[in-house]
């Protein structure tokens, strides 16, 4: 695949985390690409570096060398600052223990990414009601998080997370903490939704479910793809 065509690109990444005097050696010259529209699934044993892979390829972390480049835009050297913007409008996060703001309704943590982005109240309303009703959680959207069950949550943290159709999905073991059954619709929704909005998602998973599911399934074992 040329770098051209994938949404993401990662090219030799290295990534330490400093604990005390030593250091950890996560991520180990780490490629990957990954084309619009794919589902990638990141399998590996805990610690092998799948959330610091993810960190990195959604700009919530900066690797310590190694390239990256995220809808054709190289982001080597780019400061804190546009970052941060690339990753508001690019990217969509999902995680294993939801993530929600707990002060907020269904409907308020939904329309949050589109008020960081300045859309207007009309869209907003008109976006957060799809999006929910997508998810099929229009009844519920004046609940609080506390007031769900896990995969109700899970699925706000869906809508939250495509709400302004970002180019890449990260999702960092999304299905971890639901039931098999909760886990089984909250997998078919993600891949749906990804498809009909040709997103690119990575998503680290334990969950033979969810591998299932993927166009491709990568295995990392102690900071390198095998
Ligand atoms: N913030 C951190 N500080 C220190 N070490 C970390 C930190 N985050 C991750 N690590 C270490 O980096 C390695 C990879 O961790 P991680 O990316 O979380 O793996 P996984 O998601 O596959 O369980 C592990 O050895 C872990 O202990
Ligand atoms: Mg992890």
């Amino acid at each position: 695949m040329s770098m051209a065509q994938a949404t993401v690109s990662l090219g030799g990444l290295r990534k330490s985390y400093r604990v005390g005097e030593s250091s950890v050696e996560a991520l180990k010259g780490v490629s990957l690409a990954v084309a619009a529209g794919e589902m990638v699934a990141l399998t590996g044993p805990s610690g092998s570096g799948k959330s610091t892979l993810l960190n990195l390829c959604g700009l919530i972390d900066t690797p310590d060398a190694g390239s990256r480049e995220l809808c054709g835009k190289v982001l080597d050297g780019l400061d804190e600052i546009r970052l941060t913007q690339l990753r508001r409008e690019k990217v969509g996060f999902i995680f294993q223990g939801f993530n929600l703001v707990p002060v907020m309704t269904a409907y308020d943590n939904v329309e949050y990414p589109l008020l960081l982005l300045g859309v207007a109240l009309e869209e907003r309303r008109r976006r957060v009601a799809e999006a929910l009703h997508r998810v099929g959680l229009d009844a519920l959207a004046r609940r609080l998080p506390d007031a769900l069950s896990g995969g109700q949550r899970q699925r706000v943290a869906i809508a939250r997370a495509l709400i302004k159709a970002p180019a890449l999905v990260i999702a960092d073991e999304p299905t971890a903490n639901l039931d098999s059954a909760t886990a089984r619709q909250i997998v078919d929704l993600l891949h749906e939704l990804a498809r009909e909005r040709s997103a690119s998602v990575v998503v680290a998973t334990h969950d033979e479910r969810m591998s299932s599911h993927c166009d491709r399934v990568l295995h990392l074992i102690d900071g390198e793809l095998q």
